[in-house]
């Protein structure tokens, strides 16, 4: 099992050995932005990796066509990867906004309530 942190919102949570960091994020109920269901198309899962990158599968083929398409060719330079297409093989901090803790829908989990 891997850690996965994710900021800002400081979200953290474990992956079993080679999963994606969307889908782990998923298996424990967490939102994360997607428009094609995680099958590399969208890039809307796109995230910056902080720390661990090392941690990851290397980006495939398909991978680097998505980011190109997105991005430039410059992307292939940058800490970024599809969340979707990331396998996890060790601790991880990826910077992404939008992704959201279960049963948020509206509300800012790390508001308190008075
Ligand atoms: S979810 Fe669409 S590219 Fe990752």
């Amino acid at each position: 099992m891997a850690t996965v942190r994710v900021l800002p919102k400081g979200i953290e949570y474990e992956a079993a050995d080679g999963a994606t960091i969307m889908a782990a994020a998923q298996a424990h109920d967490y939102y994360w932005p997607t428009t094609c269901g995680g099958e590399g198309r969208c890039t809307t899962c796109l995230c910056t990796v902080v720390s661990g990158i090392e941690n990851l599968s290397p980006r495939s083929r398909a991978e680097e066509q998505a980011l190109i398409e997105e991005r430039g060719l410059s992307a292939l330079e940058e800490p970024i990867r599809l969340a979707c297409q990331a396998h996890v093989h060790g601790d991880v901090v990826v910077e992404k906004t939008g992704v959201r803790p279960p049963f948020s829908f509206g509300q800012d989990s790390t508001e308190t309530k008075e």
